[in-house]
């Protein structure tokens, strides 16, 4: 499965440990908190890989307060997960301090990260996501709440965000000292504003941008690391202590295995044959049937990643359709037999971009939202209804 890169020596990197409060991150890597996606399972999976920081899917924290069953399984990790990372959302600072006093006061979290950046209109019409931290108050309210019953149990909190809501109403800088002010123990800037969802190319110089406006704290890049080299790519262009994961890794756990190698400074890459690959899938599905504690929803949800498993690789449409809609794992076991278990990784097919890309588009926003970086009455009483029915980032 592992191939020695013909990589010149200068794409070595060596970063020190991440510092989270007490948390010591030696290889400073994130997966980033992706909903549907970082569960359990594959939090295994990544994590039987490399060292890093591996973070639970999104829960809002009204669901959270509410011990909404399915809140309370996105929380859970597995008994050797070292470092129990929840992330949670929220709109308004008094769910969010309740819901954080719950992770601290039943030990049921070790790190807590602050979701800011979601873009989706749902969300950003009320004035939560990627749309909140302009109202400056709000934003202020909720990460000083936040901060100050995590620092209870001593447990770090961060915070997660976008640039802004678009090109003209960016919010990285103010939010980001607002963070830093409150006593985050880091901030992670995803290079991208709301309007722009997750199409385009993420900016480093954003990025690079705050490494330098935030020198007492760690900062964390984000966007379009599709591989190992892109890593140190951003490391060397923004000065960041860590990276942050998205997408690079659906279809590919090992990529945490190529970000240990860079940055101890190893230059082993994980080159897998579809053989490997059809293993890793058969595996990731029986994850799913303990995670979920049911084989069909485990198979629907493997489902989604198939294409990102397989991008590259020789496999037939029709085949390709059949794992899109495999029902049980007997079936499953039946179609990966049927795949070429000696055709090799085909290169550069399997490698770039994966995921969710979408187009940009106008943020929907409150109405008089970009008026004042203050909330007015209305908006108040609008933004409580945000965190309903909230999932992804
Ligand atoms: C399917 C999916 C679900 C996501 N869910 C969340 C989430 O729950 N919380 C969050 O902060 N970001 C979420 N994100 C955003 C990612 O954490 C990350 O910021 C974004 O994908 C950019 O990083 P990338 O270019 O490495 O993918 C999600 C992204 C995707 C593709």
């Amino acid at each position: 499965m592992t191939v020695v890169s013909t990589l010149p020596a200068d794409t070595r990197l060596d970063l020190p440990p991440l510092q989270l409060g007490d948390i010591t991150v030696k290889t400073p890597v994130v997966l980033a908190p992706m909903a549907g996606i970082t569960n359990t399972a594959f939090r295994r999976l990544c994590r039987e890989y490399g060292g890093g920081l591996y973070v639970s899917e999104m829960v809002t924290s009204r669901a959270l307060v509410e011990r909404n069953p399915e809140s309370l399984r996105i929380i859970s990790h597995d008994d050797d997960e070292a470092v129990r990372s929840v992330q949670l959302y929220g709109v308004d600072p008094v769910t969010v301090g309740a819901a954080v006093r719950i992770l601290v006061e039943e030990d049921r979290a070790d790190h807590i990260d602050l979701n800011f950046g979601c873009p989706v209109p749902k969300v950003t019409r009320k004035g939560g996501g990627a749309a909140l931290p302009w109202k400056l108050d709000l934003f202020t309210g909720i990460v000083q709440t936040a901060v100050r019953e995590a620092s209870k149990g001593d447990i770090p909190l961060t915070i997660k965000m976008r640039k802004g809501i678009d090109e003209d109403h960016l919010t990285f800088r103010e939010a980001g000292k607002i963070a830093r002010d409150s006593g985050v123990a880091a901030v992670a800037l995803h290079g991208r504003t709301a309007s722009q969802f997750y199409s385009g190319k993420a900016d480093w110089n954003a990025i690079a941008e705050l490494r330098e406006a935030l020198p007492d704290i760690p900062v964390l890049g984000n966007g379009d690391i599709w591989s190992a080299e892109d890593a140190i790519r951003m490391v060397r262009q923004t000065g960041v202590d860590g990276v942050v994961i998205g997408r690079g890794c659906q279809g590919r756990p090992w990529l945490f295995g190529d970000l240990m190698n860079a940055f101890e400074g190893d230059s082993t890459r994980h080159q897998p044959g579809l053989g490997q690959v059809a293993d890793t899938v058969y595996r990731h599905a029986e994850l799913l049937v303990d995670t979920f504690g049911n084989e069909m929803m485990a198979l629907r949800d493997i489902r989604k990643h198939m294409a990102w498993y397989f991008k590259g690789y020789v496999v037939g449409g029709e085949l390709r359709a059949k794992l899109a809609a495999v029902p049980t794992l007997e079936v499953l076991r039946e179609l990966l037999a049927e795949l070429d278990a000696e055709s090799p990784y085909p290169g550069a097919d399997a490698e770039g971009p994966r995921g969710r890309a979408g187009s940009p588009k106008k943020t929907s926003l409150p109405q008089d939202w970009l008026s004042s970086r203050a909330l007015n009455d209305a908006q108040q009483a609008d933004i409580s209804a945000a965190e309903v029915d909230v999932s992804g980032g």
